[in-house]
């Protein structure tokens, strides 16, 4: 029985929500690494994330993975192609899954993108989304992820500051689109681009306006790699053999690394996975 073996790689545990929503649609062994010793990635460098980025790229390919999944929106926007021009297997993001998704949903091809200070002032979303035809108003709200890390994804705080931020988003697209305002031509998505905000979706659903859809880049980066490893066992007629729904569904392993405390990952790995998680090893990649 062959599964495929798939590395997941993030600056922490907000990856897990690409874990998730992986698991739930592809069967494999999957590897996760999350570089918890040096996050936040969303307020660093490029270059400084390009060089963490490639090191547990280096340690996951060290562990025999088919694939690399980027799960972390800021890595992916500010380190992509350097990572994938040091991978040597392929290399999925988070970016171009979420804006293709943004794209098939949105009729005014307006998009509102909320993700760290990092991943906005990169504009890698805005690029991608214009290459779909969609104008994109990207927002930082770096409060979000301590926010969710406090467990507060349900928290009048929250609701607060999350009615601040999506209030400025939604000011800024109709001052920049006035024209498009007045035919009723506002933006209609809001791409949730950071790891965390999935949590926050609930609490986001009730503040935004009611005909605006929400597009989770974990949720649209799933459904890439299970097309992906669908034409690839095809391909290889029958390498994956095992990939058949009826036959494989509950054909799935779990192993966590992380760059700093393993009681402290498994703790806030709980509330995202929404279970308990074992097989949690530390590793230390200098630097
Ligand atoms: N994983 C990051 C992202 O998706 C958020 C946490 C961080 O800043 O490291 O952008």
């Amino acid at each position: 029985v062959t599964l495929p073996r798939i590395g997941v790689f993030d600056s922490g545990v907000g990856g897990l929500t690409v874990l998730k929503a992986l698991a739930e649609r592809q069967p494999a062994h999957y590897f996760y690494f999350g570089d918890t010793a040096r996050l936040p990635y969303g307020t660093k460098s490029a270059e400084t994330v390009a060089r963490y980025a490639i090191g547990a790229t280096r340690f996951l390919e060290s562990r025999n993975i088919d694939l690399l999944v980027i799960a972390c929106n800021t890595a992916t926007a500010l380190a992509l192609p350097q990572i994938e021009a040091a991978a040597s297997v392929p290399v999925v993001g988070v970016v171009e899954p979420g804006a293709a998704m943004a794209s098939e949903v949105s009729q005014a091809r307006r998009a509102i993108v909320i993700a760290t200070e990092a991943t906005v002032a990169s504009h890698a979303y805005r690029d991608a989304l214009a290459r779909h035809g969609v104008q994109a108003f990207e927002k930082a709200c770096p409060l979000f992820v301590p926010l969710v890390e406090e467990g507060w994804t349900e928290h009048a705080v929250t609701e607060q500051v999350a009615q601040i931020y999506l209030g400025e988003a939604i000011r800024q697209s109709s001052n920049l689109g006035e024209a498009a305002t007045q035919n009723g031509d506002e933006a209609d998505v809001m791409v949730l681009a950071c790891t965390h905000y999935p949590l926050i979706a609930p609490l986001l659903r009730r503040i935004a306006p009611a005909q605006m859809k929400i597009v989770d880049s974990a949720e649209s980066t799933a459904r890439v790699v299970k097309a992906m490893m669908e034409s690839v066992s095809r391909e290889a007629a029958g390498e994956y053999e095992d990939l058949a729904p009826s036959k494989s569904s509950d054909h799935r392993s779990f192993r966590f690394f992380v760059t700093d405390s393993v009681e402290k990952f498994k703790k806030l790995a709980t509330r995202f996975l929404g279970r308990q998680v074992d097989n949690v090893e530390h590793v230390d990649l200098g630097g």
